[in-house]
């Protein structure tokens, strides 16, 4: 079996989907790596090759490779590119990329996508999103750090004493419980909210203050541990009780990172809550992709708004590719090792990690909302 490993082309992605040390654990397989598939993420292709891979051309690797391994969905001309009936495993989002499924389809791939891992224990080490989240909430704290004209922690010296900044947390699941740990380190108080009750032993365990607001929450939570969506009024009603408390507890950031799976992100943060922040303060909205949790936000854009840096940075993991890059890999490889018998990929659907991931087989399309969607379309 011939696995590729395919060099990423959307703009400012440096990720690569395997690191050269991920190549030891693939035992009877060949592996082919793009050329340069790894020169951004810090990996030259003569590492991949002391670890037994073979590097080739683009065209090459999409013409042999059985198995193709990538970091962001492909694009039509990188399905249009792979061997009747391979496999692809990258991160997919079906409903954001309808154009690709239905080229998936046509060439009988099968795709399994990355971002929809059960969030079971078992698959804890193939949990891609999770591994990117935490670099993310990582990052997003120092570009709020680096953004904020004061300091983090508080500083006794001769000439007076500085205060330590403080840094609300808004939706703390894998990023911002990341970002809670990463401005504590840092010196920071922090205080952080989820819609989700869980969440509040999660926020207390980390040190930091759980922000309590009066809203009905029993119904917040699916069974899997994601947030559910809400109607319209609960959303109104968080949104006044949200920009009370930003007023009431003057933070000097907030970074948040609230979403829903399959939905917008919810917006928490209106420009009355912007407004009751003082100068200088600095929101970073990590769900900027999902249309952003403040109304204000631009997504990609950092913007100043009543005196308030508005960031939506998009990737950030991309920003720390060799680190971001070795998780996803980790991730990768687990799953495929998986399903690996005897050199050979079982795609056995009765398992969760195959049946919850599996996207298109053999141009039949398994994915429940995509499928409407594409009926629709
Ligand atoms: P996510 O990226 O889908 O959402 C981020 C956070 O936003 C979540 O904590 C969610 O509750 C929150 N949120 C959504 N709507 C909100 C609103 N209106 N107001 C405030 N907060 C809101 O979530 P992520 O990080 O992917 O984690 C989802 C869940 O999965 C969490 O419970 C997490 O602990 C759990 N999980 C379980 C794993 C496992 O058991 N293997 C691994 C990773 C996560």
């Amino acid at each position: 079996m011939l696995i590729g490993v395919l060099k990423e082309t959307v703009a400012g992605e440096k990720r690569v989907a395997l690191v050269p040390e991920s190549l030891g654990k693939l035992k009877e397989v060949t592996v082919l790596v793009e050329k340069g598939a790894g020169e951004s993420a810090g990996f030259a292709d003569a590492a991949y090759q002391e670890k037994g891979a073979t590097v080739v051309e683009r065209e090459e690797l999409l013409g042999k490779a059985d198995v193709v391994l990538k970091v962001q969905p492909p694009t039509d001309t990188e399905v249009v590119g792979l061997k009747q009936g391979a496999m692809l495993i990258s991160f997919l989002y079906p409903l954001d990329n309808l154009g690709v499924i239905s080229k998936l389809l046509e060439r009988k791939v099968t795709a399994l996508a990355m971002e929809l891992m059960p969030r079971i224990s078992r698959a804890q080490s193939m949990d891609a999103l999770s591994s990117q989240a935490t670099i993310s909430g990582y990052k997003a704290v120092l570009l709020a750090a680096n953004t904020l004209p004061k300091l983090f922690p508080m500083r006794m010296t001769a000439a007076g004493t500085i205060p330590p900044a403080k840094v609300f947390v808004i939706g703390a699941g894998v990023a911002g419980l990341a970002a809670i740990a990463v401005a504590r380190q840092l010196g920071a108080i922090v205080e952080a909210y989820d819609v989700r009750p869980a969440a509040k032993e999660q926020v207390e365990s980390l040190k930091a203050k759980f922000v309590a607001l009066q809203l009905e929450t029993a119904d917040a939570q699916t069974s899997g541990g994601y947030a559910k969506a809400q109607s319209e009024d609960f959303y109104l009603k968080q949104q006044q009780l949200m920009a009370e408390a930003i007023r009431s507890h003057a933070y000097d950031v907030i970074v948040t990172t609230a979403s829903v799976p399959g939905k917008r992100a919810p917006q928490l943060i209106t420009e009355e809550a912007v407004k009751g922040m003082r100068c200088g303060s600095v929101i970073v909205d990590l769900a900027g992709e999902q249309g952003g949790n403040c109304v204000l936000t631009e997504p990609g854009q950092d913007v100043v708004k009543h005196g308030v840096v508005i960031m939506s940075p998009v990737n950030l993991p991309s920003t720390m590719a060799p680190q971001a890059s070795q998780l996803y890999s980790k991730n990768i490889i687990t799953f495929l090792l998986a399903m690996l018998k005897d050199g050979a990929l079982n795609l056995d659907t009765n398992d969760a990690l195959v049946s919850g991931t599996m996207v298109t087989r053999d141009g039949i399309l398994l994915h429940e909302a995509a499928k409407s969607a594409l009926e629709r379309s």
